[in-house]
């Protein structure tokens, strides 16, 4: 999986960020002093829809070592390795890529956070729906949950791009990260944050 090509493989669905997550950051900036933020599993892309919500002088930093260039909205590029603390961590759509070592790592790099997943996983048994990406190209997605991973394909006439995820329960992510507050929204989906 080259996460370098996320925007024109995936899902146009999955690109924009959630109008309950932008709100949840957005009040967190407003209500505190947000210097720097770390983009966790950010992606070539997902923070420059941040910079319509952060204040234009707070330093925005990458954590996703998948991602080879040095994206323009970022301040620099970070790696698990780095202790550094930051005002806000933002992760969106990364969560379940992580370790739990990683994730356990996450209340004590960010003074607060605000995560997305999914609430419930999906079915045993492969469910597939057609989609289009961002460029108009039309693919059909498939998805399983296979023991403690997720399967996810996505089928185009020309390539197949395949890749897991792991299954993650929310009270296992809650504990992980520190007892947090939890929010559903749309769907399926919820927020993890500490604000
Ligand atoms: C589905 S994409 C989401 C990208 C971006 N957050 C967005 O919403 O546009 C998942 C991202 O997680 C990153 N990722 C995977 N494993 C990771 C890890 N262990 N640590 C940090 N990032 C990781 C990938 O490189 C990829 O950019």
């Amino acid at each position: 999986m080259d996460w370098n090509n996320y925007q024109r493989n995936f899902p146009a669905k999955y690109i924009p960020m959630s109008r309950a997550m932008g709100d949840k950051i957005y009040s967190i900036c407003k209500a505190n002093t947000i210097n720097t933020v770390v983009d966790i599993g950010g992606g070539k892309n997902s923070a420059t829809f941040m910079h319509i919500i952060i204040n234009a002088n707070t330093k925005i930093y990458l954590l996703d070592p998948y991602i080879i260039d040095n994206p323009s909205w970022i301040s620099e590029k970070v790696g698990w390795d780095i202790h550094n603390v930051y005002d806000l961590g933002v992760c969106k759509g990364a969560i379940n890529y992580l370790s739990i070592d990683q994730i356990r790592m996450i209340p004590t790099m960010c003074k607060r956070f605000v995560i997305n997943t999914y609430n419930k996983a999906p079915s045993t048994t492969w469910k597939s729906s057609e989609f289009t990406t961002l460029n108009d190209k039309e693919g059909t997605e498939r998805v399983r949950k296979n023991g403690p991973i997720i399967e996810h394909q996505l089928v185009f006439k020309d390539k197949m791009i395949t890749h897991t995820f792991w299954d993650y329960k929310i009270k296992d992510l809650k504990q992980w990260l520190g007892n947090c507050n939890t929010k559903r929204y749309n769907n399926n989906s919820i927020l993890l944050y500490k604000e």
